[in-house]
């Protein structure tokens, strides 16, 4: 890939900037921010750690959405964040209009792009953005459940004492309260986590996955997450850039998946060089699916209200 551009340079932009510079997937990275300095003095900083981490990616950053023109993948961190207490769906309508917008500049500036959605509620977010587009769904979808997903597999970790590095967790649905941590299809080195935990202790994992992004903010208090999902995002961006064709759950526009249509929402996506290529549909259990069904219908709710903004 040539050119990336991330929009907005507070500190998921910046981090995922940073990830993406230094796993060198791109030649040039543009940080758009409306805080001139915020982005070019972000850009700045992270060009000066390329002698360290031995790479040449060459950063630009500024508040002209002329720095977006022609990158092959627009990455939407703009908006504003969660405040203690708020849910995601709390920024909507400001955030709504900050999509539209970038929606707007992508369209004009790099209009054969790719659009890669971070902000919240992100799977608002990203339905709008296919809308107001026009464009195929395998250009435009979001990332929630790489980062739900790597959250419950370090709990798991925690809980379990067993390295990470074997253990493969899945979240699906919307990226709330109500999204649907997988235990069927999560796992210790292939081997299903029931094996090795009580339900209690999963039961108390799935709650504190569902609450992950609060519990960091509670934690902070005057920011939200940024380094988990910069790497989520880098992930896909990797994944992306190198045609790997990975299987990672993203926020993807369904056409009758999973029994739905004309929603933004968390499925299995395979992801190459052409975007979100494929949706994986999965058999759910009763459980799995009514855990499916209220978390649309939550999705569903905020999309009632983007209809009336
Ligand atoms: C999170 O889950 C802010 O949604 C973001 O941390």
């Amino acid at each position: 890939m040539n050119k990336i551009c991330v929009v907005g340079a507070g500190r998921v932009g910046e981090s995922t900037a940073q990830f993406i510079a230094s796993r060198d997937l791109c030649r040039e990275l543009t940080l758009v921010d409306i805080n001139e300095g915020a982005a070019s003095g972000a850009a700045l900083d992270i060009q000066e750690d390329g002698p360290l981490f031995k790479f040449d990616t060459q950063l630009k950053g500024g508040s002209d959405p002329e720095l977006m023109a022609n990158a092959d993948l627009v990455i939407v961190t703009a908006g504003i964040p969660r405040k203690p207490g708020m849910s995601r769906s709390d920024v909507m309508e400001v955030n709504i209009k900050v999509t539209d917008e970038i929606v707007a500049n992508t369209l004009k500036y790099a209009p054969n792009a790719m659009m890669l959605f971070v902000s919240n509620p992100v799977d608002i977010l990203t339905y709008r953005a296919w809308k107001k587009t026009g464009w195929d769904r395998n250009r435009i979808f979001g990332q929630a459940g790489v980062l739900d997903s790597t959250r419950m597999a370090s709990f798991i970790a925690m809980e379990t004492g067993y390295s990470a590095l074997d253990i493969d967790a899945m979240v699906l649905g919307g990226h709330g309260d109500s999204m649907v941590p997988m235990m069927r299809y999560t796992t210790i080195s292939g081997i299903p986590v029931s094996n090795f935990m009580e339900q209690k202790a999963i039961d108390d994992i799935i709650t504190r996955t569902r609450n992950g992004g609060a519990e960091i903010l509670a934690l902070r208090q005057n920011s939200s997450a940024f380094d988990a999902p910069a790497a989520a995002v880098a992930v896909m961006v990797d994944a992306i850039v190198n045609d790997r064709k990975r299987i990672l759950p993203s926020v993807a526009i369904l056409d009758n998946e999973f029994g739905c249509k004309d929603i933004a929402i968390g499925v299995p996506t395979v992801l190459g060089k052409n975007g979100m290529e494929r949706i994986i549909e999965l058999e759910l259990n009763e459980q799995e699916q009514q855990d499916f069904d209220n978390s649309v219908a939550q999705v569903k709710k905020d999309l009632g209200i983007l209809a009336t903004l």
